[in-house]
């Protein structure tokens, strides 16, 4: 059994809409807001009260989570005209799940802290399909006490939680492991373009790798799609674009050279700019394609 919990999502994008349907579904009160109202339908049919600004989602919630795309639009809808500070109240506590720098991160929780306002960072792995069934993975860092308060809804969320120590360093981790995802992507992209040079079936790569230990979940599912030319998107090559961004902005500040992410950076900024960018981020293989064939 849940206490009767006042949640607001502000953000309703593909993961925005999965982490709602699920908390309704749970039977959890939600307060949505999003830029673009239609994003909001489905949820307003099974139940969320949909509202007109960040403003209105803070005055009906206790915990508000946003889920947005990037640091800029963070602040936007948290500072801006109408954003979450307009609405803000006595126990309002702030969950950001957008994947941002940490040091953007850092810099929103203090803002938010000047007002008394908690804020935790709740960056998560797994797309709209986990989020729908409630088994995203969790990386949550901010002020314990608060996150105990609200640890029922994260439990909810996701069903790996970890807590780390320190504000901004959950989003430091979450940078690290849209690195993997990064190269896992390019890495098979590149197998597969290989193996296609030489006209042989990139099926038979896919099946060898998956039989050793170097396989991992990309190579085992959305491998055989990439081969078939699917990139229906979960997570777009435009929005791994901004976390690698992120990622080599990151690594600048704290004087770290990664040269194979500034690699990925360009060859990711080059898709974008060349129309790929709304395909999944394994699209990162249509691209290659083009380059080889222009
Ligand atoms: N999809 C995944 O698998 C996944 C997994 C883990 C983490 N994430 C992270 O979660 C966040 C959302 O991802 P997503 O896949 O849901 O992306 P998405 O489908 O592209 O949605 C982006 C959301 O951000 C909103 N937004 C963008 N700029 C804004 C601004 N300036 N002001 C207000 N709202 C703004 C969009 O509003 P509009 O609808 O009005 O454009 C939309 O609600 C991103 O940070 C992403 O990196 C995604």
């Amino acid at each position: 059994m849940y206490l009767i919990r006042k949640i607001g999502i502000v953000g309703t994008g593909m993961l925005g809409n999965g982490v709602g349907l699920h908390l309704l579904q749970s039977g959890f009160n939600l307060t949505v807001y999003n830029r673009t109202k239609e994003k909001t339908i489905e949820l307003e049919n099974k139940g969320a009260k949909i509202v007109n600004s960040p403003k209105e989602v803070a005055e009906n919630s206790e915990l508000i989570i946003i889920i947005v795309k990037d640091a800029e639009a963070v602040k936007e809808i948290s500072f801006g005209d109408n954003g979450i500070l307009k609405g803000k109240h006595v126990g309002l506590t702030v969950a950001d799940m957008s994947t941002i720098s940490p040091l953007e991160s850092k810099n929103i929780t203090k803002i938010f802290s000047e007002h008394k306002i908690m804020k935790l960072d709740t960056p998560v792995m797994g797309g709209p399909n986990l989020a729908i069934l409630g088994e995203l993975v969790l990386i949550a860092s901010g002020d314990k006490e608060t996150f105990d308060k609200f640890k029922d809804v994260f439990e909810e969320i996701a069903s790996k939680i970890f807590f780390l120590e320190g504000n901004g360093t959950a989003h430091l981790v979450k940078l690290s492991l849209n690195l993997q995802i990064t190269m896992l992507a390019l890495a098979l992209s590149e197998g597969i373009t290989l193996m296609r040079s030489a006209s042989v079936d990139p099926k038979i790569f896919l099946d060898i790798l998956n039989s050793t230990n170097f396989k991992t979940g990309m190579s085992e599912n959305k491998a055989y799609k990439m081969i078939q030319g699917k990139f229906d998107s979960t997570f777009t090559l435009a929005n791994l674009r901004k976390d690698i961004s992120a990622i080599t902005e990151t690594a600048k500040v704290f004087g770290v050279k990664l040269p194979m992410i500034e690699k990925a950076d360009e060859m990711y900024a080059e898709a974008v700019t060349n129309g790929f960018g709304k395909l999944d981020y394994t699209g990162i293989l249509a691209y290659i394609k083009k380059i080889n064939r222009p």
